[in-house]
C-alpha cells in the first residue's frame, strides 16, 4: 500500500475495496466534499470524496486548485453519477499548495491568450493536457509509420551554411560580437573568423541532407526543429517549428502525392483509435465554445465527424492551372471578395487555398504543377517550361499542412536554375555533386508538425499546440 498508483492504471483495474495510494492536482473541487484528481496518466481523473471534519483543521485552505496532494484511502464503488469507482481518502499529505488568492489561474474557462502568458501552469488545465498528450501521440505515430515502412530516421544538422527554401528568412548563429565583428577589406563582416569560418544560421529544412540520405539508403526521413525569421503574426506561422521531411529515391511527383495522403490518414487513424477520450473533450470543448456564435460561423462539422471525413475520403487532386480557373469562376472572385489577385503566375493565398479545401471541395486538396517563378530551386522543371513537379496538400481551416516536389536530378536543367536565381553555385556544391554522381529521380516533402497537431486538435491558433511558441517579439519561457 505504501506504493503509488498511477491513475489511468487504478482506473483500468480498479482494486476495489483495497487500500490505494496516488499523487496528482487537483482539476476540481465541489462542495468542500469532492476533489478530481489527474496525475497526468491519462484523461480520466479519479474522484476523492474527503470528510474534512476528520481532517486537520488547516487542510481545507489548503486544497486548492491545482494544488498538488498525496492521498492514502481505500478505493470504493461511487454512488455518485459521472465516475465508477472513487477513493475514500483516510490521510492526505498537501506536497503543494496553491494559494488561490495569488494562484493566476482559476476554476473556470480562460482565455487562450491568457494560458499562454501562463505557459508554465496551462498544462494542468483539461485543453492543455488533451493537446500536449495528443501532440506525443502524433510524433510517436510519425516514427512508428516511417518504421514500419522501412525508412530511416535521418538527423539532419540545425546549424548549416545553406539556405534550403533559399527565402532568406534565416537566425544567423555567430560567436562574433555584434559591435565588435572583425571585417573584411571591403568593410563586410568577416565571417572567416566567426567559429564555423564562414556564415551559418539555424536550418529552415533538413530537405537537402535528406536528399544525399536518399541517394544511399533509399527511403529516409527527418523530423526536428526547424527556423524561420519571417515576420509572419499569425495563427499559422512560428519561428520555430518541428517538420518531418520523407525523402525517396525513384519516387515521382505521384508517388510523393500518395505517401503524403497515406502519412497523414495514418496520424488521423492512430489518434482515433488510442486517444479517443482526449479528442471527444476537445469535441464538446469547441462545440461549447461555438454556441455563442452565429451558424454560418460554426464548424461545418464536428472535430471527430472532420478527421473521420477525412480517412474516408480520397484528397482532391488538380493543378495549379485548374486551381486558377476554378477560382476565377468562383462567386467570390466575381463579387470581388478575394483580397489578393487571382493570376496564373501569382502564388495562391490562404483565402484562394482556404476556398478551394472548405467551399468547392470541402476536403483536403492537393494542388501541383506550380510556376517555377515563386518556387524553390530545387523543384523538377516540368515540360512545358513554366511549371514545375511541386505539390501543396491543403487542409480545412488550416490551409497548406505539406509542401513538397519532385526534385531536379538533371544536372544541367539544376544548374541553370541556380544560375538563373543567383544562388552562389560554391554553397550548393555537394548538392550539385549529387546529380553528377549516381543521381536519380526522387521525391520528398515536409509536413508542418504544428499545422497537423492544430488539424487533429481542433485547436484555433498554432501557438496553442506547441508547448513554449516562439514568435516575432515572444520567447517567453
Ligand atoms: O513548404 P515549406 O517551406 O517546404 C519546405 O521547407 C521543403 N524543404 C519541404 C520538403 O520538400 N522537404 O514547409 C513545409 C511545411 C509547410 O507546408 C508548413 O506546413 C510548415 O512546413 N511551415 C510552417 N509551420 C509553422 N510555422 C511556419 N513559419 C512554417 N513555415 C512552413
Ligand atoms: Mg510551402
Amino acid at each position: 500500500m505504501s506504493k503509488r498508483i498511477e491513475i489511468k492504471e487504478l482506473l483500468k483495474n480498479p482494486p476495489i475495496g483495497e487500500a490505494v495510494y496516488v499523487k496528482g492536482w487537483v482539476r476540481a473541487f465541489r462542495s468542500n466534499r469532492f476533489i478530481a484528481l489527474n496525475d497526468g496518466s491519462g484523461f480520466n481523473n479519479i474522484q476523492v470524496v474527503v470528510d474534512f471534519e476528520k481532517q486537520p483543521e488547516d487542510l481545507l485552505r489548503k486544497v486548492g486548485f491545482h494544488a498538488c496532494l498525496a492521498i492514502k484511502g481505500q478505493l470504493v464503488e461511487s454512488e455518485g453519477k459521472g465516475q465508477a469507482v472513487e477513493i475514500v481518502a483516510e490521510e492526505i499529505e498537501v506536497l503543494g499548495e496553491t494559494d488561490l488568492e495569488k494562484y493566476p489561474l482559476q476554476a473556470k474557462a480562460q482565455s487562450m491568450e491568457f494560458l499562454r502568458e501562463h505557459a508554465h501552469f496551462r498544462m494542468r488545465t483539461n485543453t492543455f493536457s488533451s493537446v500536449f498528450r495528443l501532440r506525443h501521440a502524433i510524433s510517436f505515430a510519425v516514427h512508428q509509420y516511417y518504421h514500419d515502412r522501412g525508412y530511416y530516421y535521418l538527423h539532419s544538422p540545425i546549424i548549416t551554411g545553406s539556405d534550403a527554401e533559399g527565402a532568406g528568412e534565416m537566425f544567423q548563429v555567430t560567436t562574433l560580437e555584434a559591435n565588435n565583428a572583425p571585417k573584411d577589406e571591403e568593410g563586410n563582416v568577416d565571417y572567416k573568423q566567426d567559429f564555423f569560418g564562414k556564415a551559418t544560421n539555424l536550418t529552415v529544412s533538413g530537405q537537402l541532407q535528406g536528399e544525399i540520405a536518399a541517394l544511399a539508403l533509399g527511403k529516409v526521413y527527418t523530423f526536428g526543429p526547424t527556423f524561420r525569421a519571417e515576420n509572419s503574426n499569425t495563427s499559422r506561422h512560428l519561428a520555430e517549428f518541428w517538420m518531418i521531411e520523407p525523402e525517396v529515391a525513384f519516387n515521382d511527383i505521384f508517388d510523393n502525392m500518395d505517401l503524403a495522403e497515406d502519412f497523414s490518414k495514418y496520424l488521423i487513424r492512430y489518434c482515433l483509435d488510442n486517444y479517443a477520450e482526449d479528442l471527444e473533450f476537445l469535441d464538446k470543448r469547441i462545440q461549447n465554445s461555438e454556441k455563442q456564435m452565429k451558424a454560418e460561423d460554426r464548424r461545418p462539422m464536428g472535430l471527430i465527424d472532420t478527421l473521420k471525413f477525412v480517412l474516408e475520403n480520397d484528397f482532391e487532386r488538380i493543378t495549379y492551372t485548374e486551381a486558377i480557373n476554378l477560382l476565377r469562376s468562383s462567386k467570390p472572385y466575381k463579387k470581388g471578395r478575394f483580397k489578393y489577385e487571382v493570376e496564373w503566375g501569382k502564388d495562391l493565398q490562404a483565402e484562394h487555398e482556404r476556398w478551394l479545401v472548405e467551399k468547392k471541395f470541402k476536403k483536403p486538396v492537393i494542388v501541383r504543377d506550380y510556376p517555377k517563378d515563386f518556387k524553390a530551386f530545387y523543384m523538377r522543371q516540368n515540360e512545358d517550361g513554366k511549371t514545375v513537379a511541386a505539390m501543396d496538400v491543403l487542409f480545412p481551416g488550416i490551409g497548406e499542412v505539406i509542401g513538397g516536389a519532385q526534385r531536379e536530378e538533371r544536372h544541367e536543367n539544376l544548374l541553370a536554375r541556380v544560375n538563373e536565381m543567383g544562388i552562389p553555385e560554391e554553397e550548393l556544391w555537394w548538392y550539385l555533386d549529387l546529380r553528377k554522381f549516381g543521381g536519380a529521380p526522387h521525391s520528398g516533402f515536409g509536413m508542418g508538425f504544428e499545422r497537423m497537431v492544430l488539424f487533429i486538435t481542433g485547436m484555433s491558433n498554432i501557438r496553442d499546440v506547441i508547448p513554449f511558441p516562439r514568435t516575432p517579439g515572444n520567447a517567453e519561457f
